[in-house]
């Protein structure tokens, strides 16, 4: 039996969690400065590094408590340490480090990116979810999907070009005037309007590439609500603003549902998972469970709250890097890019794995 301690905070929220073989959460926090930066309409690094030199230690000996843990019953530690923004990365890997020095215990190094995909184990049994399987990762910062061949391993497939799905939707709620985090807050709006109201570009949608690209489709949506220079004051009525959030929302879902569906055909995969904040999306969800019946594909969906930024994650990942002997040692580096590699040939030619 593993007892692993997670720790997050490669961006704005500050969280922790202890997860029992990689899978059973037995606490976990999350502590979100989302509210914060509403009024700056997006994340200013160096106050969000403070947030967690303010969080983090509370937060950790919460979950201990709450597990009805001592820091002695720990057997590793394991932090995010790339990618993200470096502040806040270095106070999370500093506080890991102190907490894997003074129990001597194993100090786990973990990609935020491979910890959402990892995120799937959570609340099952991790044996339970079958490889290979093609995972995307839509989140804030990023918007790409990967084949992993087996648990803890990615090969990048292909992603966005320019946005990220969730930076689209943020930026679009900022056009809009309906703060910040824009995802969530365009879910809402959209629940009561019609998808099809405005005809919004869907870039890529029917080229055989797994590339996305929002820059164009978040320009067009500036244009048709705010005048042809984007500078013309916002005049929606409530249902106006119900129509331009789902046509938003619903534009973004067709193209992250279709370069999946490429991306599983190219593979020859027929598990696929969804991970990354925008999978809490429930207008997403529904129709990826609609996409995965119609292609008998296994759909995996963590649970909303293991999908935003959370440590559970990390300490999944983690339990498997324990397994697999993968251990940083205490000078390990915070870094603001990831480990996995850019996105490469895969992205237009066929996948070597055949299932
Ligand atoms: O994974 P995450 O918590 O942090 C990053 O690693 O970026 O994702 C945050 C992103 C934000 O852009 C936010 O607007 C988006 O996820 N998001 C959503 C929803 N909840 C959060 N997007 C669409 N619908 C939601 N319900
Ligand atoms: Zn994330």
């Amino acid at each position: 039996m593993a007892v692993i301690l997670g720790i997050e905070s490669s961006c704005d929220e500050t969280a922790a969690a202890v997860v029992v073989d990689g899978w059973r959460v037995l606490a976990e926090r999350v502590a979100s400065q989302a509210a914060d930066f509403a009024t700056w309409g997006g994340v200013v690094p160096e106050l969000a590094a403070r947030g967690h030199v303010d969080q983090l230690p509370g937060i950790a000996l919460a979950v201990l408590a709450e597990a009805g843990l001592i820091p002695t019953d720990l057997e590793a530690v394991a932090v995010t340490a790339r990618p993200g923004l470096i502040g806040s990365l270095l106070c999370g890997l500093t506080s890991a480090k102190v907490f894997a020095a003074r129990l001597s215990v194993p100090l786990l190094a973990v990609d935020h990116v491979q910890a959402h995909i990892a995120a799937i184990r959570l609340g099952e049994r991790g044996e339970d979810v079958a490889y290979p399987l093609v995972a995307l990762v839509a989140s804030g910062g990023h918007s790409h999907y990967y084949l992993c061949r087996e648990p803890g391993r990615i090969e990048p497939l292909g992603g966005t070009i320019d946005d990220a799905a969730g930076e689209a939707l943020d930026k679009a709620a900022a056009t809009l005037e309906l703060g910040y985090p824009g995802g969530p807050r365009i879910e809402v709006r959209a629940a009561s309007g019609n998808p099809a109201a405005l005809d919004l570009p869907r870039s890529f949608l029917r080229d055989d590439t797994v590339r996305l690209s929002f820059a164009g489709l978040k320009t067009s949506l500036l244009y048709r609500v705010r005048g042809p220079q984007g500078k013309d004051a916002l005049r929606l009525d409530d249902v106006g603003l119900a129509d331009a959030c789902a046509s938003f929302q619903g534009a973004v879902i067709d193209c992250l549902l279709a370069k999946l569906a490429l991306a599983a055909d190219r593979c020859d995969c027929r598990h696929v998972a969804i991970t990354g904040g925008v999978a809490n999306n429930g207008a997403l969800r529904r129709a990826a469970a609609e996409l995965a019946a119609a292609r008998s594909w296994t759909l995996h969906l963590p649970a909303p709250v293991h999908c935003g930024d959370n440590a559970a994650m990390v300490a999944a990942l983690g339990e498997l890097m324990l397994r697999r002997g993968e251990v940083a040692d205490l000078g390990v580096q915070a870094s603001p890019t990831g480990s996995a590699p850019a996105p490469c040939g895969a992205i237009r030619g066929r996948c070597s794995h055949r299932s």
